[in-house]
């Protein structure tokens, strides 16, 4: 076995409208079927001994589509939570958001609370979830902590680095994604993990999401393995 597989895998899942279209459904089927896709994905990437998937799930922006389109999405996650948590906490799998709350409501609040209370002592994948989850946002609110913390004399702004920051993102003590899919063939961040993508590989399989299976990210990662990764140095044989 290749020994070489990413710790952390980022996702964007996109193309769930699209894929839809092109069946004549509405779009909401398509993110009904994606919701299918997160849990096998879930199970392979366990199975190929990833350690964290961290999915983007709704964005601080898709606040921007009509009504419908974000109630059901919602529904389809608090349908996901109802379901799925169980079976997450059997196969020992830990689940967290990250994202800001407001305005998400406080029903799903409540089972995104309790989903990540039930699995907090598992110790196999760790399941992300970005729900009303922007980039920018969450650097303003390290910014902003960090910044209440010197005020309060708490720390110094001479304490700042690029490690401290990171613990005060809602990804805090995760390793930095190594490889990030976007499906669909767009090929943009999104307002995605900004931060924590700085050294990963990304890889944009044309793919809509709903269509996207194991074989699939099986491929990814070969691909991935293909990389040289150079972190800014030299490779030491050259
Ligand atoms: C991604 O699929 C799912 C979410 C944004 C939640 P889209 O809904 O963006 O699908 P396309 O990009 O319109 O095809
Ligand atoms: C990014 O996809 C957000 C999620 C997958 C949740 P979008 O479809 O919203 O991104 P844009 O608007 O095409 O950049
Ligand atoms: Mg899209």
């Amino acid at each position: 076995m290749n020994m070489n597989v990413p710790k952390h895998i980022a996702i964007i899942m996109d193309g769930n409208g699209r894929w839809a279209k092109e069946k004549k459904l509405p779009r909401i089927a398509g993110h009904r079927e994606g919701i299918e896709r997160v849990r096998e994905t879930v199970k392979s990437a366990a199975e190929l001994g990833v350690k964290v998937v961290t999915f983007f799930a709704f964005s601080t922006e898709n606040w921007a589509r009509p009504k419908k389109e974000i109630d059901g999405l919602l529904k389809f996650l608090d349908y996901f939570l109802e379901r799925e948590v169980k079976e997450l906490d059997k196969n020992n799998v830990r689940l967290k958001f990250i994202g800001r709350e407001k305005p998400i409501p406080e029903n799903l609040l409540k089972k995104m609370r309790q989903g990540e209370e039930k699995t907090k002592d598992n110790t196999g994948l760790v399941m992300v979830l970005a729900l009303n989850y922007g980039s920018r946002q969450e650097i303003v609110d390290a910014a902003k902590k960090f910044a209440s913390l010197v005020k309060s004399g708490k720390k110094e702004v001479e304490d700042l680095d690029v490690d401290l920051f990171g613990s005060y993102l809602y990804t805090q003590a995760l390793p930095d994604p190594d490889l990030l899919i976007r499906t669909s063939g767009e090929m943009r961040l999104s307002n995605y993990l900004l931060w924590q993508l700085s050294y990963a590989e990304l890889y944009f399989p044309k793919k809509y999401w709903p269509d996207f299976k194991r074989s699939d990210l099986e491929e990814a990662i070969k691909e991935f393995q293909k990389r040289e990764r150079r972190f800014g140095g030299i490779n030491v044989e050259e």
